[in-house]
């Protein structure tokens, strides 16, 4: 139903996201898309760049006095350092400096410029480069408005950075966590755990090392029923952990405690299904984050992604120089030393984007008047039939 295409080099004059599928009649401003932007540009550990970076959207199609029209959403964010490059990016005059011709470990650059026959690595940089993420961030954000009409929020937090482990992870994601991870400067909400976090980063930066870790995304008030199990691609899970895998850098996810589950007995893992006159059909503990055969099952949908550090090294790796096939330290370019609290903010862009596809597909409408409806017509069904106690939208 949704489909999303970005564009653009990190240096070059913008990024672009067409987000086409949306419903007409959606309340949309700048300010909505520009406070997710704002929230992704935080973080210690972040480099210059960011603070180059005012990261303001401009919306160039598909929205018109406040509200979607039902075609495709243009968002178009500057890249204010374009400034800086106008030679070096000219898309007609050739122009010197900036290249890369020793490949970073961990980049894109080597295996990119194989493919694409690019022997100066910028021209793979410029698009492999995180600076895309701001892109997704701008679509997911409209994704995000959308879900909220029907009472589902986004909620995320760091919980490991390096060594350091927050005691929140695990913990259910509430909004006062996501506040107080909103809070700290590394987005994670236990003040004790953000401060060694925050030295451990400093001390990172100090030794020209960078750093990992991981992040906690759930989503509230998902109604039972998306996603599916009669087509493997068509799963709840399978399309979240995609999307997840999708921001760089983000090499393991997990839904629920996947990865725990593995090593406990099935009567620890499966979460028992109750039933009260009170509550309706409950379940006590999430161990599956609220998806069971790739269907959402009205439980909080809880994912948790790994992120690997950095890798740009201001104490460069070993690689090797193009040119003159010696060994030699790799390039370096401007670069984060820590970016799990930025990936965090992109984690919940992208679940966003995940979930209104999943909603549209289920409701199915063309104007939100008309998606609204098909809720509570699916509302009504869930109550008659399942006894479901919640009030969904
Ligand atoms: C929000 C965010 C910011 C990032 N910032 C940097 C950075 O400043 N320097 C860097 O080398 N890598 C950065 N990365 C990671 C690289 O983009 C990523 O590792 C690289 O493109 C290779 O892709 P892969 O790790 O998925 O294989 C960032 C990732 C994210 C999600």
């Amino acid at each position: 139903m949704l489909r999303l295409l970005t564009a653009g080099e990190s240096h070059g004059p913008a990024l672009i996201a067409i987000l086409e599928g949306l419903p007409a009649g959606l309340e949309i401003t700048q300010a909505d898309i520009d406070k997710e932007l704002q929230r992704r540009r935080r973080g210690h550990g972040r480099g210059a760049r960011m603070a180059i970076e005012s990261d303001r959207v401009r919306i160039v199609s598909g929205v018109r006095h406040g509200k979607t029209l039902g075609s495709p959403v243009t968002l178009m964010i500057e890249n204010r350092d374009h400034q800086n490059w106008l030679g070096i990016m000219d898309p007609e005059l050739p122009g010197e400096g900036k290249e890369i011709r020793r490949p970073r470990p961990g980049h894109a650059d080597l295996a990119g410029g194989m493919k694409y026959n690019h022997r100066d690595f910028r021209n793979v940089l410029e698009r492999s480069s995180a600076r895309e993420t701001a892109a997704r961030v701008s679509a997911g954000a409209i994704c995000r408005k959308f879900l909220g009409m029907f009472g589902i929020r986004i909620y995320s937090q760091v919980v490991s950075i390096g060594e350091v482990v927050s005691p929140t992870r695990g913990q259910k994601l509430t909004p006062e966590l996501h506040r107080r991870a909103d809070a700290s400067p590394v987005r994670c909400p236990d003040e004790q755990a953000s401060a060694r976090m925050v030295e451990a980063v400093d001390r990172a930066g100090k030794e020209g090392e960078s750093l990992g870790g991981s992040f906690e995304v759930a989503a509230d008030n998902v109604p039972p029923g998306l996603g599916s199990y009669v087509q493997f691609d068509r799963r709840l899970d399978s399309r979240l952990a995609a999307a997840l895998m999708g921001v760089p850098a983000i090499k393991a996810v997990e839904i629920g405690e996947g990865i725990e589950a593995a090593a406990q007995p099935g009567s620890f893992v499966h979460d028992q299904i109750r039933y009260s006159a009170a509550d309706g059909i409950f379940r006590e503990q999430n161990t599956a984050g609220g998806i069971e055969g790739g269907v959402s099952n009205g439980e909080q949908v809880v994912m948790r992604a790994y992120m690997k550090p950095i890798p740009t090294l201001y104490r460069p790796l070993t690689s090797v120089d193009i040119e003159s096939w010696q060994e030699e330290k790799a390039d370096i370019e401007r670069s984060d030393t820590c970016a799990v609290p930025a990936a965090s903010v992109v984690g919940e862009a992208v679940i966003s984007l995940v979930l209104a596809n999943e909603l549209l597909i289920k409701l199915g409408g063309d104007s939100v008047d008309e998606v609204i409806g098909n809720y509570r017509n699916y509302e009504g069904y869930l109550k008659k039939v399942w006894k479901w106690k919640r009030t969904l939208y």
